[in-house]
């Protein structure tokens, strides 16, 4: 398996276009958040989001592979005390783009900072918005199946008439929900809400995510050897999971100075890479900012 990290420092909306078309298997990522974190990386106004975000989002369609995924962690602010609706209205300009709107994941982060807000409670969870190109994609259900929680036991040991049929009314896919079906079962198909702990505080950045979350993700939609890309690296969280779970990466970040923290957090795993290819090829791409 020939893998390989490449690492790209500048505006993602003119890196991408270096990358070929339907090459990734998928994209995960985090975007600065709009009117966020101006001392460290600038920000970009909820007014101006979809216009910035729409020509990234165009290339992104075109190097991600027919079966590939493109998961979008993000969450809307308030403004004026109100939710803004960029990420709405973004969600439905990249449909007239061409990409289908999935599934929506949440991410409820376990130790939210607590506080007081006059009219809302603290923010616990993000979006994790997943696109594709195609109905038809790449998808591993089976290897993020979760153990039967107690309370699901109690729930299917008292089951309903109903809960024994198929239920394809509420369902409507033709497939429908038979509940007894899982009885007996140690595992079942997880829901759509992860609930992670954030890692803020060991990572170099002010908004990273923690391993599990882009982990969970390449293991349902990548296999091994496969490319995962994230157009907005920042600490290289998803670059050094991809490559510690054997698929190459693709990195872009717009500010150097987090280029030297991924790098040496690859650093483990330089020797492994020798085994697989010639040093001075790694030295060669290292030189156009390709890792391995
Ligand atoms: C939310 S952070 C990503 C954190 C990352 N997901 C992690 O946990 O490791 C967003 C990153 O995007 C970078 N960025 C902002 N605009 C960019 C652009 N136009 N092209 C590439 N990177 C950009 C920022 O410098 C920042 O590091």
């Amino acid at each position: 398996m020939d893998l390989f990290v490449d690492l790209h420092i500048g505006d993602s909306k003119e890196i991408l276009k270096k990358i070929p078309d339907n090459s990734v298997d998928l994209i995960f990522t985090s975007p600065p958040y709009a009117d966020r974190r101006k001392d460290t990386y600038g920000g970009i106004s909820s007014e101006k989001y979809v216009e910035w975000f729409l020509p990234i989002s165009e290339q992104l369609l075109r190097v991600l592979k027919p079966t590939g995924t493109f998961v979008l962690n993000i969450k809307e602010l308030t403004v004026n005390g109100e939710r803004h609706t960029y990420v709405i209205k973004l969600i439905l300009e990249m449909r007239k783009q061409g990409w289908l709107w999935t599934e929506e994941f949440i991410w409820h982060k376990k130790n939210s900072y607590p506080g007081k807000w006059p009219n809302r409670f603290r923010d616990a969870w993000e979006r994790l918005l997943q696109f594709n190109k195609n109905r038809k994609f790449n998808m591993f259900q089976e290897r993020v199946m979760v153990q039967v929680g107690d309370w699901a036991k109690n729930r299917l040991r008292n089951l309903s008439e109903t809960d024994k049929k198929r239920d394809n009314l509420n369902v409507g896919s033709g497939f429908g929900k038979n509940i007894s079906n899982w009885v007996d079962r140690n595992l079942v198909y997880p829901d759509n809400v992860l609930y992670l702990a954030t890692e803020c505080g060991n990572k170099n950045h002010s908004a990273a995510f923690p391993d599990a979350l882009p982990e969970w993700f390449i293991k349902l939609f990548t296999n091994p050897g496969e490319v995962v890309m994230d157009p907005f690296m920042g600490p290289g969280t998803t670059v050094v999971v991809a490559k510690r779970m054997d698929r190459s990466a693709i990195g872009i970040e717009i500010v150097p100075e987090y280029l030297k923290i991924v790098k040496s957090k690859l650093e483990p795993y330089k020797n492994t890479l020798f085994e697989k290819r010639e040093a001075n090829e790694f030295v060669s791409q290292f030189e156009q900012n390709s890792y391995f």
